[in-house]
């Protein structure tokens, strides 16, 4: 059943090609619109709709919190992410114009299922962004977006991170769409930039595991690393940093880069391993610049540099020790491919130590108690 792979991981991870693409079909129609029929949330409703908070845990919030800087960005409402756990108990602001989205895998996590009902007894529309066909979550949802990246087995989340995002994405310019905050040729543009990501994650699978199998190698024996990265790039780095916890049981830490110079500098060492995650360099980023030069801070403490960055960036090989290289793409697609060499780097990293990569210890697949 794990179809010539070794571990459910590895075979997951290589389907999150199939796992996008098929999130996206159906979802657009023969003009290239965007059509949630399926969601059954009156359009009237959907456009009233002038808040967004997004519950979910572990990688599902950091989905949630990918989608907050591109829905913002195309639906001007505020979006805010919050761990199901912690959305509860906090008496949170709720109105019947305030959409909640529940993002869950799983759909049984109990935290998420209990931060729903919290938000439907307030009057709150929850729309569900989920992976299993008739779970908790959706059954009590107001609305329900599925990602179809078929089921997952390792505990590891891999393959419904890129699923959720791109689930995110279509409701987020569904809304756009809707409320007409962004230009119709410009949501066309949109979504063919999303409808190409399969391509290049496919990309990122044929040419760069040789290179991740490596460097986990070369870096087997670190005791700690840092993941550091900035815009979309700040929930990766999270996530690289969680599936590394998760399955090699190394110490990590995730940040925002811009955080580095307010504490977590201090944790550089001679040879400590830094990851960055680095948006394309195209059309003079000032995001590019400003991680660039959070590297060459590091890099001047002695960190073994470790980036993800687009093809042909420059600043990049001057200063990594390793790279992993991604295919051009716009800054809000980078984490559907970002994302992909550092689930790899878990895998191996924890292959080399001798560890059952889809069965952590401690852990469970979903979680259905608080
Ligand atoms: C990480 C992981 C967990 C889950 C979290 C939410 O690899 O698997 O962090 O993402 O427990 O689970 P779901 O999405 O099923 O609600």
């Amino acid at each position: 059943e794990k179809g010539g792979w070794d571990s459910f991981m590895d075979k997951e991870i290589h389907e999150e090609p199939a796992a996008v693409q098929r999130t996206l079909f159906g979802r657009l129609d023969d003009e290239g619109n965007i059509n949630l029929d399926e969601v059954r949330i009156d359009e009237h409703d959907f456009r009233a709709i002038d808040k967004i908070i997004v519950v979910a845990c572990g990688t599902a919030s950091y989905a949630g919190m990918v989608a907050k800087y591109a829905i913002e960005h195309w639906v001007r409402i505020p979006v805010e992410v919050e761990l199901a756990h912690e959305f509860r108990y906090r008496d949170p602001i709720l109105t019947p114009r305030t959409l909640v989205v529940a993002i869950s895998q799983s759909g049984e996590t109990m935290d998420t299922l209990m931060a729903l009902r919290h938000a439907r007894e307030q009057g709150s529309k929850v729309l569900a962004i989920c992976n299993t066909q008739g779970a908790s979550i959706p059954r009590e949802a107001d609305a329900v977006l599925y990602t179809h990246a078929g089921p997952e087995v390792a505990v590891a989340s891999t393959k419904a991170f890129v699923a959720q995002i791109t689930a995110a994405y279509i409701l987020g310019l569904y809304l756009a769409q809707l409320k007409g905050t962004v230009f119709r040729d410009e949501i066309h543009q949109t979504l063919d930039s999303l409808k190409a990501m399969p391509q290049k994650i496919q990309q990122v699978l044929d040419t760069q595991p040789p290179r991740v199998a490596k460097a986990a190698e070369q870096l087997a024996d670190a005791n700690s690393f840092l993941f550091l990265g900035r815009h979309v790039g700040y929930p990766v780095a999270l996530e690289g940093a969680l599936k590394l916890k998760e399955i090699a049981y190394t110490f990590t830490e995730g940040f925002a880069a811009g955080e580095l110079k307010h504490g977590p500098i201090a944790l550089v060492d001679e040879g400590e391993p830094v990851v960055f995650i680095v948006p394309p360099a195209r059309g003079r980023n000032i995001l590019h610049a400003k991680v660039i030069s959070g590297i060459e801070e590091v890099k001047a403490r002695g960190a073994f540099i470790i980036a993800v960055a687009e093809e042909g960036d420059k600043d990049v090989e001057r200063y990594a020790d390793i790279i992993f290289w991604r295919p051009q793409c716009p800054t809000l697609m980078s984490p559907l491919v970002d994302v992909v060499p550092l689930q790899l780097l878990a895998m191996d990293m924890a292959k080399q130590k001798g560890y059952d990569v889809d069965k952590p210890r401690n852990l469970a697949k979903s979680v259905t108690v608080e």
